[in-house]
């Protein structure tokens, strides 16, 4: 049976990727910084698709931890989906320092802390996927976001440098785009609902995405256009605008 980790398996994609890989028969090890709130989530999985579910305590930021908590897990996973993340109002993340690098460390420097210990050991085993969920706030850094924006660029540019590398070993590197998605994280937000998704539909995205070794998967398909339009504005007109 193979083993997918979800790390910030309490978010809303996390979970929906967990029961769809759950249904495809895959051994799941779920990872967030609280295991108490996984317990539901582990019962629910175990029961309904009779598969073995673990739980794991993870927190992105305690870098430290990140070596110790991947040598615990047993089997090591043959997928690793990097879920979690963290935004907020973009005016009180500039006005708060502690905020601004709560943003930093866990969109980008917590990504890039775990997956370093991931891709060492696909590396050595010439095998693995790894699944990074970045954001198309990533690809042009817009007045109302571009801390977290900032930040998921890097881990997409990490994601991107990530698969250069580990090709020739034979391990996969995929980066999701997922959009606009109805979750705990955009709940205060009034989404476009033509352009948002289902924390569903990304699941399905990234079970397709491992299946076919794609690279980059934007959820929804206009979404690739979307930023293509928004990247070819010229910076004169670009910076006039209130994005
Ligand atoms: N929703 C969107 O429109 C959208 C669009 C593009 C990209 N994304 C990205 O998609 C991913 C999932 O987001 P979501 O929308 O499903 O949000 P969500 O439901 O708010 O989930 C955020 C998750 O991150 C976890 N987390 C936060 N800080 C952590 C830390 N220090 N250590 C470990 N886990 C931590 C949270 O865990 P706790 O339960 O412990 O708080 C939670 O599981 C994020 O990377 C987000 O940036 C979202």
């Amino acid at each position: 049976m193979p083993t997918i980790l979800i790390l910030g398996a309490t978010s809303d994609m996390g979970i929906a990727i967990a029961k769809l890989f759950a249904e495809r028969k895959f051994a799941i090890q779920l990872a967030s910084r609280d295991t108490l709130k996984l317990l539901p989530l582990q019962s629910d999985l175990s029961i309904r698709y009779n598969i073995h579910c673990s739980i794991h305590q993870f927190d992105a930021v305690d870098f430290a931890s990140h070596k110790p908590f991947y040598d615990a897990l047993s089997p090591k996973p043959d997928i690793a989906v990097c879920v979690f993340g963290y935004m907020n109002d973009n005016e009180t993340v500039i006005d708060d320092q502690q905020e601004t690098l709560k943003t930093i460390h866990t969109n980008y420097t917590g990504t890039v802390s775990i997956l370093n210990i991931v891709a060492k050991d696909y590396a050595s085993k010439k095998q693995g996927s790894i699944v990074g969920i970045s954001s198309v706030a990533g690809e042009r850094g817009r007045q109302s976001n571009y801390i977290y924006g900032s930040a998921k660029a890097g881990f997409t540019a990490y994601l991107s440098g990530l698969r250069n590398k580990l090709h020739e070993k034979g391990v996969h590197v995929v980066t999701v785009l997922p959009g606009f998605v109805y979750t705990k994280m955009t709940e205060h937000l009034n989404l476009p609902k033509l352009l948002t998704a289902q924390p569903n539909d990304v699941a399905q995205s990234i079970y397709n995405a491992v299946q076919k070794r794609k690279n980059i998967v934007y959820v929804k398909w206009f979404w690739r256009w979307i930023m293509c339009i928004i990247k070819l504005i010229p910076e004169p007109v670009f910076k006039r605008m209130k994005l």
